[in-house]
């Protein structure tokens, strides 16, 4: 299968983890990992989201349909986490086993067709009692002019992506992006933070 990150792999924490870091950080802030906890992190690319867990001693897991950035979240994470190829549509993951599955940066890239089924697989591996922890691209408003400069940023890398990629993301923002999708799915908004000038949403869901 033709893996969309082949060439940006190795380079793509160079351009986003800098940006990305502190959306990260206030996922931590919203619901604080303990030791032994079980947490899964979806369409993890290159494992800097699973590195910050680290230092609370949980079991991490990491699924990806991405060889190549799977390769440089092996490299990083080595024995720290059990990665996995494969598709979120489908986990190789017993039911309830996990306290907090993370999806960050990963649904508006799926197809339409298809988020829906990777919620569900979320819910299934999900613990009863356990938190999803989903941070995508949000629909506004838009603040000047941290908004508007971060929504020019997001909009030529969607682009840079390619056409399937730009086509996943424009659906994503029209259907009314994570907002519309936690509806669908029946789940409860337990915190959300709308950061960088209303471009990203992060929430803490169950
Ligand atoms: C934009 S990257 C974000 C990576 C990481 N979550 C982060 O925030 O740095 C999206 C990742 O989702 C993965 N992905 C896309 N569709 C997937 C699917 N159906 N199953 C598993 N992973 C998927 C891609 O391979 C890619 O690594």
């Amino acid at each position: 299968m033709d893996d969309p990150y082949r060439k940006s792999a190795r380079i793509y924490d160079r351009i986003f983890d800098g940006m990305n870091k502190g959306l990260k950080l206030v996922g931590i802030r919203m619901f604080r990992p303990t030791k032994g906890m079980n947490i899964l992190d979806v369409g993890c690319g290159t494992g800097t989201h699973l590195e910050l867990y680290q230092r609370y001693q949980c079991n991490l897991s990491g699924l990806d349909l991405s060889q190549s950035m799977l390769q440089v979240a092996s490299n990083r994470l080595k024995s720290t986490a059990q990665l996995a190829l494969g598709d979120a549509t489908s986990m190789p993951y017993e039911n309830a086993r996990f306290d907090l599955v993370i999806a960050m940066l990963a649904l508006h890239e799926m197809s339409p067709k298809i988020r829906p089924q990777v919620l569900c697989e979320i819910k299934r591996v999900l613990k009863k009692d356990g938190r999803i922890l989903l941070i995508d691209f949000h629909n506004g408003p838009y603040q000047p002019f941290q908004g508007w400069v971060s929504k020019g940023i997001i909009i030529i890398a969607e682009l840079a992506a390619g056409r399937n990629h730009f086509i996943n993301y424009r659906n994503f923002m029209n259907e009314g992006g994570l907002d519309r999708l936690i509806n669908q799915q029946s789940l409860q908004i337990e915190k959300q933070q709308v950061v960088a000038g209303g471009t990203f949403g992060i929430y803490l869901v169950r």
